[in-house]
């Protein structure tokens, strides 16, 4: 049985201390001795340590959004998995389509990113999903298969099971559209499929599949009890302790 993921993406949010520490602590508050789904908070890099701080003693972890895939060196602006996990990072979301889209970032470099991550002991969250053209084009599974293919490329079976994949329709994200419970089952199957025939099934049934996209805490338990929909990567709800708190009551699993 996969336990649920429940992982906020703050994204260029809350990149202050204090403000960061409070939402921490809001969360902390409240599900912070909770067991039965893993909860995720990833802050901005600038209010990493604060985050890890106010968590420490519960049960909740900590992600960075992003990372460069070498140890050090002349990469300005960019950061170090061993810098991630020095702050005491658990996992690393990897190719989000903001960072697909905005900076142009590249199935190729985006496994590197995911190797890199798992030879370092950060555990990937890695996004696919896709735009709402590619969708009305009746694409959704061909892009789909693309970022699993090209992203997950070149890893072990063992490997891939300890990945986190986060299914998010780019049409979703922050519209307040959210897919239907069904259409979202339908693509996890679909990914959980080709995780099948790509590895094998007991990979496949190991693997994590998260939903993102507008999951809020009035459709997390419809989507959430999806057969396989394990878990959510939550943008603006995961920014106010209510809303992050509420899909996590309502996730079915507490
Ligand atoms: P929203 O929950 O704001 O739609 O964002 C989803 C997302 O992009 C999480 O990574």
């Amino acid at each position: 049985m996969r336990k649920l993921i429940l992982a906020g993406n703050w994204k260029m949010n809350k990149g202050a201390a204090s403000a960061a520490a409070d939402l921490a602590r809001g969360v902390a508050a409240e599900v912070g001795s909770v067991s039965e789904v893993d909860v995720v908070l990833c802050p901005p890099f600038t209010s990493l340590r604060p985050v890890v701080d106010a968590v420490k003693g519960t049960r909740i972890a900590v992600g960075a959004q992003n990372m460069y895939p070498e140890d050090s060196g002349a990469f300005t602006g960019e950061i170090s998995p061993l810098d991630l996990l020095d702050c005491g990072c658990k996992y690393v979301i990897l190719g989000h389509s903001e960072r697909r889209t905005i900076f142009k970032e590249t199935n190729e470099f985006i496994n590197k990113k995911v190797i890199c991550a798992l030879a370092k002991g950060l555990i990937p969250i890695m996004c696919i999903g896709e735009t709402e053209q590619e969708r009305v084009d009746g694409k959704t599974e061909a892009v789909v298969e693309n970022h699993l293919k090209g992203g997950l490329a070149g890893l072990t079976a063992e490997q891939v099971q300890t990945v986190v994949i986060a299914y998010e329709p780019v049409w979703a994200i922050g519209t307040g559209k959210t897919a239907s419970p069904d259409d979202a089952q339908a693509v996890h199957k679909f990914c959980r499929d080709w995780l099948t025939a790509a590895y094998d099934q007991a990979t496949a049934q190991a693997v994590r599949i998260q939903y993102g996209g507008s999951m809020k805490p009035d459709n997390a338990h419809d989507l959430l009890g999806q057969p396989d929909i394990d878990g959510g990567l939550i943008g603006g709800a995961s920014l106010k302790v209510d809303s992050f708190v509420g899909i996590i009551r309502n996730s079915g699993a507490l």
